[in-house]
């Protein structure tokens, strides 16, 4: 509809894994927009935590390292948003089973969450931006105009999984990686706060038997709906 693109505001929401970030990061590219994984702010919390050695069930020392962190974020060529945590990029540890494991641990945790949601509630008012996360429609973006929730079953995700894993080098155990997607889903899902819930208003795509390229292609079609 409207001709500028450039303050829209996309909620992309959804169980682990199930491909939020290659879909946000290729519609944000589309146009010209930034796009924010928001577990990475979750994740780089998590893996403070473990750094500073800080127990993950003492919720005043996780709330504590919360409040103290300084949050930066750069854009980089493919739209994505980097976040860095008192001026470092963690990269690789991002990604650590353990470190998503801690990320889920003190996402759970109402005070060190409120923290994290203050500064993506910022960035999601600015626009300009796809969010992609587990509260985005519900919590974060509620006034975002496209909200999308993607599902998939959890072993097409775990095969997903393994397949990268394998392209990349790495050994894949599948039985541990399913495990660890219900056990993680489970978690996400049946929290106190903000549990992970497609909004009302959210188109609901399951990406089971999808590509990637399908995938993106339904958002883009819904987006030319309301833009
Ligand atoms: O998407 P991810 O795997 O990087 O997220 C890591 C953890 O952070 C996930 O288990 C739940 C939490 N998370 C959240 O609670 N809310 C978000 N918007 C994004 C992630």
């Amino acid at each position: 509809m409207s001709a500028d693109k450039s303050k829209i505001t996309i909620a992309i929401d959804g169980t682990a894994g199930v491909g939020k970030s290659s879909v946000g990061k290729a519609v944000a590219l589309k146009y010209g927009i930034s796009f924010l994984s928001t577990g990475q702010m979750y994740r780089c919390l998590g893996w403070k935590v473990l750094e500073k050695g800080i127990d993950l069930n003492d919720e005043a020392a996780v709330i504590k390292a919360a409040k103290e962190i300084v949050w930066g974020f750069e854009r980089q060529a493919d739209s994505s948003l980097k976040v860095l945590i008192d001026g470092q990029y963690l990269g690789s540890k991002l990604l650590l089973e353990e470190t998503g494991r801690a990320a889920s641990k003190v996402s759970a945790i109402a005070q060190a969450r409120n923290i994290i949601t203050q500064k993506q509630k910022d960035l999601g008012r600015a626009g300009g931006i796809v969010m992609e996360g587990r509260d985005i429609g519900t919590v974060i973006c509620p006034q975002a105009p496209l909200k999308i929730y993607l599902t998939a079953a959890p072993e097409a995700r775990a095969q997903r999984r393994v397949k990268q894993l394998e392209q990349e080098g790495q050994k894949a155990d599948y039985g541990e990686i399913l495990a660890s997607i219900k056990s993680r889903d489970e978690r996400d899902s049946t929290r106190a706060v903000a549990p992970l819930k497609p909004a009302k208003d959210a188109l609901i795509i399951d990406t089971s038997n999808m590509s990637l390229e399908q995938v993106i292609f339904r958002v883009l079609e819904a987006a030319a709906k309301v833009w």
